[in-house]
């Protein structure tokens, strides 16, 4: 894996295998503590993403661990972790980033088809997420 190196605190690539038989298509597998470090609970995905100039993501969570995928298309995911920022450019369908406890993240740049999927540790919880960038900052003690 030739990815750029994660530089931003709680995270890392997850790179699932591709299965390739003498009949079309490829095939990727993810296995709960196998090929992500927790177990599912929860998989969602987000399509039909028609604007470019959307914006998706913009909060953090205060435990939940995720891994998130671009299964077809592009985009580009910014991780903050109220220290360092780096952006990412998703496009292997079977290299995902871990979103671990604490970072801030933002998906943009969306290119055709984009399709994104993620899986995650524990079931949809609004109490787990920080909305407002200034409270997080002072919820991981940033410095800045
Ligand atoms: P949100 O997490 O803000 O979306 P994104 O980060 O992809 O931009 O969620 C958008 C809305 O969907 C919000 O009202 C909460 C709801 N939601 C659920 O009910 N269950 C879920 O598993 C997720 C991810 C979101």
């Amino acid at each position: 894996m030739d990815n750029k190196p994660i530089i931003v605190k709680n995270s890392g690539y997850v790179e699932l295998k591709r299965i390739v038989d003498e009949r079309d298509g490829v095939l990727s597998i993810m296995e709960g503590q196998h090929d992500v470090p927790f177990d599912i609970k929860r998989v969602y995905y987000i399509n039909n993403l028609e604007n470019l100039q959307s914006v998706r993501g913009k909060h953090a969570h205060k435990e939940l661990k995720q891994v998130i995928f671009c299964i077809n298309g592009s985009f580009v995911l910014t991780l903050d972790d109220g220290e360092k920022k780096q952006d990412i450019h998703m496009w292997r369908d079977n290299v995902g980033v871990i979103l671990g406890k604490e970072l801030w993240h933002t998906m943009h740049s969306f290119l055709s088809g984009c399709v994104l999927l993620v899986v995650a540790s524990d079931f949809y919880k609004e109490e787990d997420y920080i909305r407002d960038y200034e409270e997080f900052l002072n919820y991981v003690g940033s410095t800045k």
